[in-house]
């Protein structure tokens, strides 16, 4: 059993603590919420035609977006783009000036203070800079949420020793976030969202005032409650590596506006966006610098060209194929196969020289057949 499935079953056995609860904002639209089928329904967040404006500043335009029931949504954009304002739309902390949010199948929009209370219980927020209380320690950070949602002193201990030993923290109960290092801060930021068993929990940059080894080790833990809970999670970020990690499925924010969608492998592979092809730049394989200054559009010398290729199984091995089949009629400059979701990811350059028209024609061709995207970079005299 699940720990969320075992809150859930004592949340609606004991009807005393349900009326605590009820008293203090968790009302019956949640309980009803944990006892009926749209528990097992797919989707956790819907956003529909969701704007919000800013003065003259449309921070959400038109955004639609849906976070299906336990996987890890991404969602990239540089800074400005309106990340955070669409989480502050899903708990409440803003209001949209168009569209619908539901939550859980709830339309969020428009409710009281009271009502998106019970909604914000759903709903587990973890920050960029952890936002712990530093005058409490770690076990007291932790209970807070259980404090507000009703829980008697017995079942808020139980609950935060339960709650550290999944993040790894159980030797800090009593320890001050000053003592901690980063990455055991957000674990605790990660520990306290979770504590009233939340279905969604959103991540604004949580990963962004860590180190790569940190970052790594707290993305491995997301991924872990994701897979052992059965978690959903909202990523949101800036960097691709995170998307690349442990998200199912991103989406790329510009300007308030989605400008692409989809599996994350789907993304890498073919980025439809100019945007998504420049945040991929730093986890791509691009052309040798000293050759990129050298590339012209006039047709001379050599032609430079770069694959694009997602394949599972035996259809990943693009590359060995192409090599063995096409022995001595292309030269490869630089490139690889990397593997996410069960795909393979395969980009790489490739020359083949200009005057050799049949050799060029040949290995187009081929590519063609082998449904991989081929785009012409330029060309380089062979004399330099
Ligand atoms: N409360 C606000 N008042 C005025 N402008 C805002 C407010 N919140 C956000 N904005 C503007 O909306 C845009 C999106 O901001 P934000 O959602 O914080 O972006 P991100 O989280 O992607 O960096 C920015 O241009 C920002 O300046
Ligand atoms: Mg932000």
């Amino acid at each position: 059993m699940t720990i969320i499935s075992e809150i859930d079953a004592h949340f609606t056995a004991t009807s005393a603590d349900d009326k605590k609860a009820a008293a203090a904002g968790v009302n019956a639209f949640v309980r009803a919420e944990r006892t009926s089928a749209a528990d097992d329904a797919e989707d956790v967040v819907r956003l529909h035609r969701v704007s919000r404006r800013f003065g003259t500043t449309q921070a959400l335009k038109d955004v639609s977006l849906t976070v299906r029931r336990g996987e890890i949504l991404g969602l990239i954009g540089r800074s400005g783009a309106g990340k955070s304002t669409l989480i502050r739309c899903l708990n409440g902390l803003e209001q949209p000036d168009d569209g619908v949010i539901e939550i859980e199948g709830h339309a969020i929009t428009g409710l009281s203070e009271k009502a998106l209370q019970s909604v914000r219980s759903r709903v587990g927020m973890v920050f960029q800079h952890f936002n712990l209380l530093s005058a409490k320690t770690v076990e007291q950070n932790v209970a807070l949420p259980l404090k507000i949602a009703g829980y008697d002193k017995a079942r808020r201990q139980a609950r935060v020793a339960e709650l550290l030993a999944l993040v790894g923290l159980e030797d800090k109960a009593k320890n001050y976030p000053a003592a901690l290092s980063g990455g055991q801060k957000q674990r605790v930021g990660i520990a306290r969202a979770l504590a009233a068993s939340p279905a969604l929990l959103l991540c604004d940059e949580a990963t962004s005032a860590l180190d790569p080894e940190t970052t790594r080790s707290i993305l491995a833990l997301l991924q872990s409650l994701n897979q052992t809970l059965g978690i959903t999670i909202l990523l949101i970020t800036h960097e691709m590596e995170v998307i690349k990690k442990i998200a199912h499925r991103v989406a790329v924010i510009n300007g308030g506006e989605i400008i692409e969608e989809g599996p994350v492998w789907q993304v890498f592979a073919h980025p439809q966006s100019q945007l998504t092809r420049t945040l991929l730049q730093g986890l791509l394989p691009q052309l040798p610098e000293a050759l990129a200054e050298r590339l012209t559009p006039v047709r001379q010398g050599e032609a430079i060209y770069s694959v694009h290729y997602a394949g599972q199984g035996r259809q990943g091995e693009i590359l060995t194929l192409m090599a063995a089949e096409l022995p001595g009629q292309f030269r490869l400059i630089q490139g690889g196969v990397d593997h996410i979701q069960h795909y393979a990811i395969v980009r790489f350059f490739f020359s083949v020289p200009v005057d050799n028209a049949a050799s060029e024609q040949a290995v187009l061709h081929w590519l063609e057949q082998h449904q991989a995207t081929v785009e012409l970079t330029g060309y380089v005299s062979s004399n330099a």
